[in-house]
């Protein structure tokens, strides 16, 4: 259990010799009910390559898929496959698997009270939010780079290397910055301090300090150590370059998905942690949090916390950008980022148990 977290009441069921899971009338039942809410919720929101690769996958809208089959799409698209986890994993773990291109999915589905909102990963959440995107083959590189520095990177580095994945494979933004700047001023890029907006807050869990905690255990994604009150400040505008490269060297050939790339005049999502949340999903894209552009370092200067709609999202320009980043030296952008220090939270610190 990672430090911090409260026990959760959700277990995984252990897949048998074949990969399967019997679930019962009533998950299915679940899965369908979400299903049918979520793919009305994002259809206008989710960027083309994720309904793009939602189209490919076939899930069944009525009937909770089973991983061997999700991953025979996902393999043939991209190489990709789900492995079944429980619950937690190590951290470890979790980057072992993205390294070896496996998608670690907990088989467990929320139950009705916890309909809208679920702090811990689903299947609905992983499957539905995440595997369409791993079809794309930019996205897909992306994120198996992601697991092998991560898998090589320190106990602390890692605790940076999940704000990347935060901001982007969980809740990630895409669109032009005409789209971003229409709904949010160009330029309000740091004042990282205060604000808040709308936030909703608190689930009771406790507060827990004043530095982020560097948990070694991940649920099942990077929904792990959430970060709390009060890291050291320094605000400011960090005005370092992203170091994106964008000479596209090592292009994926997949050109299907990436034909998938349409226009980008309006803000889209693409984070699987926003498009498996149907109050996520409208929130991200409308009035009251923050948007700015993508950049590394600011990415991994912004402190989260998991248990609430985020103040803040980085929209990325494209899907190519967010491959570059397979080019760049991650750990010395982390190292830079500890060097600038974290920004102030955005998000009040976390109410204390009752
Ligand atoms: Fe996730």
């Amino acid at each position: 259990m990672a430090k911090g977290m409260e026990a959760s009441s959700y277990r995984s069921s252990a897949p048998d010799a074949s990969g399967r899971v019997a679930y019962s009338a009533d998950e299915h039942a679940i899965w369908a009910t979400l299903y049918a809410r979520q793919t009305a919720a994002i259809a206008d929101v989710a960027c083309d390559e994720f309904k793009y690769g939602l189209d490919l996958l076939k899930l069944s809208p009525d009937q909770i898929p089973q991983l061997p089959d999700v991953s025979a799409r996902l393999k043939r698209e991209t190489g990709w496959e789900v492995a079944a986890v429980p619950a937690l994993i190590p951290f470890s773990e979790f980057f072992a698997l993205l390294a070896a291109k496996r998608f670690p999915a907990a088989t467990f589905i929320r139950r009705r009270e916890h309909l809208d909102y679920l702090q811990e990963p689903d299947i609905f959440h992983e499957l539905f939010g995440h595997t369409p995107l791993l079809t794309n083959p930019w996205f897909a590189e992306f994120t198996e780079t992601y697991g092998r520095i991560g898998l090589a990177a320190s106990k602390e580095d890692r605790v940076f290397l999940a704000r990347l994945y935060w901001f982007t494979v969980e809740f990630g933004l895409i669109g032009s910055v005409n789209a971003l700047n229409g709904i949010h001023a160009a330029d309000e890029r740091p004042a990282t301090n205060g604000g808040a907006g709308a936030i909703a807050t608190g689930n009771g869990l406790a507060r827990d300090g004043r530095t982020q905690r560097a948990s070694e255990v991940a649920l099942n994604g990077i929904r792990i150590a959430d970060e709390s009150p009060a890291m050291d400040g320094g605000a400011g505008a960090a005005e370092t370059a992203n170091g994106l490269a964008r000479d596209g060297r090592t292009q994926p050939t997949h050109e299907s998905a990436l034909n998938a790339v349409t226009s980008r005049d309006r803000l889209k999502i693409y984070g699987g942690g926003i498009l498996s949340s149907p109050g996520e999903t409208a929130y991200a894209v409308g009035p009251v949090p923050q948007r700015r552009p993508f950049d590394l370092i600011e990415v991994l200067r912004t402190p989260y916390r998991i248990d609430i709609l985020q103040p803040l999202y980085y929209v990325l320009e494209s899907f190519r950008d967010l491959h570059a980043l397979t080019r760049v030296d991650l750990l010395a952008a982390v190292a830079e980022a500890r060097r600038l220090g974290l920004h102030a939270p955005l998000f009040p610190p976390k109410p204390l148990a009752a």
